[in-house]
């Protein structure tokens, strides 16, 4: 059966930062019901929210107490139940965040894992058998532990950052045999932790939600060093998930579509880690540093795709047999788009953005070119990750049309630049980059061969590092695509094209045996 995310093009909501409608500073799902029309008419047909459950947000909201229950903040789970209702009476989708690895400290389960007498969640957990065994080095999946956090005579294995202790899925390989505080995923405290996700996504599916993104969804085995017994637990859940729920749909945070498609996901992101090269394209290694200009998009034309390319290749070879590879416009964890790209940079990353195959994320306000804002406080631990989850831009009225509430009382500042990009200013634009995206979301929709899922090639069309180019094609028609973010016009092979479909610049010039292809540009042509 052909699911519904071959065609799914989504817009990624921060919710705490989208849209506020009660004028309380922060935004809300009624706010994300008042934009839905925006986002459908820009030519989006799906959303991935960011966390919006019950949580004392000491990781904007990846540290979950309630796992059945929405933050009041955002309203309550009969508001989020209208919200998918919303969704669904435009033919759009929505997926919610799962966080399956950890929950936050303050979770009544974890309250529970700490008493010194055994419990129903003592083992569902990851704890050492005795206070002061918390140098345990070189744990892989462990990124610290807790000693001495209560009575419970051990320490507890942390995911991410201390506010979140690692769920026990169990551990690969055994590295202290002498004890025995290491469980294995078969045992009792891991094979509840499998069932309560299940029950988790199936209580949310149940409620009208078409799937989830999958937060951190590599991590759960730990000493897994090829990963093989996560694979093992996610074609558990994948499994039963996909088989009650047919349409349901599930996205891995992992960043290695050879493992996750493998484990039963529908796709997988490229990410800035992990093995993918994914920090080639727009960004570089010093994403802070403003003036860098090593990646490919960049104008310097100094930027190399070799290690990408390889990477995506083989990713892609994996996609084949099943699920997809998804190449995010960026997301809540690393600096905009914007970061190290100017606005005719980002028109360019745009058309390579949305004529890859797997589903596009664009990230919301990187369609009107929302900046990183540098130096604000963090907030909610979010740290450097911070400046990239302002308030969405909407307007010239009162915070940037985000919320009613005095400017001191918003969740974030805005953009203090009196230029800063808005929705309102860009759809009047023709040459605006939101009209860029919406121009490129519906030559993706009118041409079947730059779908989700039609077939994809690298071409090299000169022994330079530039431009990019490719081939997409199915059985109704083949396009070529070429990039050429460099500000240097570049001598390519001679190629056979046929109807140039889509510019940004100037398009390709034949010579009697070579092409050239201008600097700063794109196009999408017919190949004859
Ligand atoms: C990845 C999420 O994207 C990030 O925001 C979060 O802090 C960690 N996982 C921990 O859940």
């Amino acid at each position: 059966m052909k699911k519904w995310i071959e065609n799914a093009v989504f817009y990624q909501i921060y919710p705490q930062s989208f849209k506020d409608s009660n004028g309380d500073g922060i935004g809300d799902f009624q706010g994300i019901i008042s934009k839905l029309d925006y986002i459908k008419q820009t030519g989006f047909n799906a959303i991935w929210v960011n966390p919006c459950f019950e949580s004392p947000f000491f990781d904007a909201g990846y540290d979950i107490t309630d796992f059945y229950k929405t933050a009041p903040r955002y309203g309550s789970n009969e508001d989020i139940r209208k919200l998918f209702e919303e969704v669904h009476k435009r033919n759009m989708h929505i997926i919610l965040d799962l966080v399956p690895a950890h929950t936050s400290h303050l979770h009544p389960w974890f309250k529970q894992s700490m008493r010194q007498e055994k419990n129903e969640y003592t083992d569902r957990y990851v704890w050492t058998d005795r206070e002061g065994r918390n140098n345990v080095d070189g744990i892989q999946g462990v990124t610290g532990w807790l000693n001495a956090v209560s009575d419970r005579n051990g320490a507890v294995a942390v995911n991410f950052k201390a506010c979140q202790p690692a769920l026990n899925f169990g551990f690969a390989e055994i590295t202290d045999i002498e004890n025995d505080w290491q469980q294995k995923p078969s045992d009792e405290g891991p094979q509840k932790n499998i069932e309560e996700i299940k029950k988790i996504m199936s209580f949310w599916l149940d409620m009208g939600c078409d799937g989830f993104r999958v937060d951190m969804a590599g991590s759960l085995v730990k000493n897994d060093s090829e990963q093989e017994e996560t694979i093992k637990i996610w074609q558990n859940i994948n499994g039963y998930i996909h088989k009650k729920y047919p349409q349901a749909v599930t996205i891995s945070e992992w960043g290695e579509p050879t493992r996750a498609l493998r484990g039963g996901f529908d796709a997988d992101f490229l990410l800035s880690f992990g093995p993918s090269y994914y920090m080639d394209l727009f960004r570089n290694e010093k994403v802070l540093d403003f003036d860098s200009d090593t990646h490919f998009f960049s104008k310097s034309g100094n930027g190399d795709l070799t290690n990408f390319k390889r990477a995506y290749e083989v990713f892609y070879e994996q996609a084949k047999k099943g699920g997809m590879v998804c190449v995010p416009s960026g997301n809540h964890d690393i600096p905009r788009l914007s970061t190290q790209l100017d606005e005719d940079e980002i028109k360019l990353a745009f058309v390579f953005l949305l004529t890859l195959p797997g589903a596009p994320f664009i990230y919301y306000g990187d369609e009107i070119g929302m900046k990183y804002i540098k130096d604000i406080p963090s907030k909610e631990g979010g740290y450097h990750r911070t400046g990239a989850r302002t308030p969405m831009q909407w307007d010239k009225s009162l915070n940037a049309g985000f919320s009613a509430a005095p400017w001191d009382e918003l969740y974030l500042p805005i953009d203090p630049d009196e230029n800063r990009p808005c929705v309102e200013e860009q759809l009047k634009d023709e040459t605006s980059i939101y009209n860029t995206v919406k121009r490129l979301l519906e030559l993706r929709k009118m041409h079947s061969c730059l779908g989700n899922t039609a077939d994809f090639e690298f071409v090299e069309l000169s022994d330079d590092r530039y431009p990019l180019a490719y081939i997409r094609n199915d059985s109704k028609e083949k396009l070529l695509i070429v990039i050429n973010p460099s500000n240097k016009s570049v001598e390519c092979r001679k190629t056979e094209i046929g109807e140039v479909i889509f510019t940004i610049g100037e398009d390709y010039k034949n010579e009697s045996d070579k092409m050239i292809v201008a600097p700063c540009s794109a196009f999408v042509a017919k190949l004859i």
